[in-house]
């Protein structure tokens, strides 16, 4: 093939836009009592950065990040699906607050929900 269709991370509108997320994103995160006192001590900075590197590659965009063990950041946390699910739903009402069409958000949605076993220690089936 010659030509190459443009990445996830390039639809939606590369590092600008990945970054805005970000930054809304983890803003609604903090803001909701059931999910910003897991961050109390976290850098948040330093978190941003990480998730802005980790969404790229996630998005198939240009990334400097090695392989981060997602499975050892979060363990030990007590961050169980209930968590996840309600992360997942800011995720998806800062997608459509910034303006990212339908469709992108579905696969960006989809892809980040495969880490959902790395991220709650829990074993789920194949599906
Ligand atoms: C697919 C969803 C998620 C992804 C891709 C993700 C990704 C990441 C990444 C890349 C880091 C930095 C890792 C490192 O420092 O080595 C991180 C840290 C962290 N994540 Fe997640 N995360 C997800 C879901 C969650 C959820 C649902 C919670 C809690 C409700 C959570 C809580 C945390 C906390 C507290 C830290 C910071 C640890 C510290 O203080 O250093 N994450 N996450």
């Amino acid at each position: 093939m010659s030509e190459t269709s443009p990445t996830l991370y390039d639809q939606i509108g590369g590092q600008q836009t990945i970054e805005v997320l970000i930054r809304q994103f983890y803003d609604r995160v903090l803001d909701d009592p059931e999910l910003g006192p897991f961050f109390e001590k976290t850098s948040m900075d330093r978190l941003r950065h990480m998730q802005q590197e980790f969404f790229a590659a996630a998005l198939d965009g240009p990334t400097t990040m090695g392989d981060l063990d997602l499975a050892y950041a979060h363990s030990g946390r007590g961050i169980t699906q209930w968590h996840f699910n309600r992360f997942v739903q800011h995720l998806l009402t800062t997608l459509e607050e910034i303006g990212v069409d339908n469709d992108q958000q579905m696969e960006v949605i989809r892809r980040i929900s495969t880490y959902v076993n790395d991220i709650t220690g829990e074993v789920g089936t194949d599906s």
